[in-house]
């Protein structure tokens, strides 16, 4: 219950991704969008204003989301992070021009920045290692879910084309995120390192039996070593070969494409041959791929493993990026090669689903040592943000100048760099503890300095 709840967090970051596409036909109905603060700017500029401006917030969220996660605690933190979101959806249901309306998004994003980081946090320090990879997955899932009742809720008003109503409806989850995580306890991980050792072992012994909460916090007092990290503790070399993983998992996980279809959806099937309203189903199709996908993701990673949905799903994405820029490369999209594409881009998506998309927010919050993790997985998250802002701002051009078919291929490319890199640099977490994992790191390192100083001095030796 715990995990479905904190989960929540997931919500808000899906919603706020799914909403603003179908929100923005009527937009431009409401407002005249003309001018920001008095100066003349062109239309599609402002519309990629209030569009990214969520992205904008996010990354600000992001990047102070996890040292305020090491500093308040992680449960304080969602806490914030509901009012944040509330208030911002509170905000755009009700604004009376275009610059009420940014300033609504930003803020909500900064809401969905603290989300993102605190939400997989948190749930990967109170989750038993056997059920860990479900559970912080679980958060995947909300996202999608997320993803999927803005769609519907975009299909819904569409008719009476009230984007308030579209845009207001964020305040529902926030406020029950809210309300559930008042009653939840604290991670057992962050109370400990604030030096209230009762109060963790209190938390644990609510979803563990009494071997396992002496077992897991042995680890974990041995694990703690030093207060709180900084930034620079981050470039430590023992922690450097994960912040290598973390970093190419963030962007990798954007720039292979899939909030291309996520935000421009419609926009994709209409060109292979869709008509209006039944683009927008055929996108409520995309969705629920996506969130089906994602469960048996959730159903299978503690299972198989991290690794092999990770490559199994790149893969995947691979050969459907091939496919579809093969299909858009050819002139006159119907009938047969039409459903070819919209097949393709649905496999794409639920390949995605199986693998990067909820192998990434579990990887984060498992690879790093708990003094740094809170940081370090901000840090990740802000350029997984950045990725995403950058993505959706230059697909649109990138179509101009590649056409379809070429944007799809290039995307193909950068997944197939994914998948090497995956292959080469991800490890294996699956059924170990976080302290486990640590411990692994550092001994890894300890190893890599003795050999780097063999190799020295026996070099010096010749
Ligand atoms: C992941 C990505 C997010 C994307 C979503 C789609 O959570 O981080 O950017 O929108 O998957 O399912």
């Amino acid at each position: 219950m715990v995990a479905a709840l904190a989960a929540l967090n997931g919500l808000l970051f899906g919603f706020d991704t799914g909403v603003i596409s179908g929100a923005m036909l009527y937009i431009r109905e409401t407002f005249e969008l003309a001018t920001v603060l008095g100066f003349a700017i062109d239309p599609s500029l402002i519309e990629g204003i209030i569009v990214s401006g969520a992205m904008i917030g996010a990354i600000v969220g992001a990047a102070f989301g996890g040292r305020l996660a090491d500093r308040l605690g992680r449960r304080r933190l969602i806490l914030v992070g509901a009012v944040i979101f509330f208030v911002g959806s509170l905000i755009m249901a009700v604004a009376p021009n275009v610059e009420v309306l940014i300033v609504g998004r930003i803020v909500d994003g900064v809401g969905v920045g603290f989300a993102s980081v605190v939400g997989p946090l948190y749930l990967s320090e109170i989750s038993p290692p056997k059920i860990r990879g479900s559970l912080v997955s679980l958060n995947q899932l909300t996202i999608t879910s997320g993803i999927l009742i803005a769609y519907l809720v975009n299909y819904a008003f569409s008719n009476g084309g009230e984007w308030r109503w579209m845009l207001g409806l964020g305040m529902v989850p926030a406020a029950v995120l809210f309300a559930g995580m008042v009653f939840m306890p604290e991670s057992p991980r962050w109370l400990y390192e604030q030096g209230r050792e009762a109060d963790a072992r209190e938390v644990l012994a609510r979803t563990r039996s009494e071997n396992q909460v002496a077992e897991e916090l042995g680890e974990i007092k041995e694990t703690i070593r030093s207060e709180s990290g900084t930034l620079r503790d981050l470039f430590q070399s023992w922690v450097r070969p994960m912040l290598i993983v973390g970093v190419g998992l963030a962007l990798f996980q954007q720039v292979t494409g899939i909030n291309t279809v996520m935000y421009y959806a419609p926009t994709i099937l209409e060109s292979t041959g869709f008509q209006d309203t039944a683009s927008l189903l055929a996108t409520v199709g995309i969705g629920v791929v996506n969130v089906v996908m994602t469960v048996v993701a959730v159903l299978l990673i503690d299972r198989t493993g991290r690794r092999p949905l990770l490559l199994a799903g790149l893969g995947g994405m691979t050969v459907m990026l091939g496919i579809l820029g093969a299909v858009f490369f050819l002139p006159g999209l119907s009938g047969g090669l039409g459903w070819l594409a919209t097949g393709s881009l649905m496999l794409y998506v639920a390949f995605f689903a199986i693998g990067l998309g909820p192998v990434f927010w579990l990887m984060i919050s498992e690879i790093y040592p708990m003094e740094i993790r809170g940081t370090a997985m901000g840090v990740v998250t802000v350029l997984n943000w950045a990725g995403n802002l950058l993505v959706s701002l230059t697909f649109l051009r990138l179509v101009d100048v590649f056409g379809q078919s070429g944007t799809f291929w290039l995307y193909g490319v950068l997944t197939l760099l994914a998948l090497v890199f995956c292959y080469q640099l991800v490890p294996e977490t699956k059924g170990r503890s976080l302290e486990e994992i640590e411990d692994d790191l550092r001994e890894k390192a300890l190893v890599g300095d003795a050999e780097r100083g063999d190799a020295v001095s026996s070099g010096s030796d010749d």
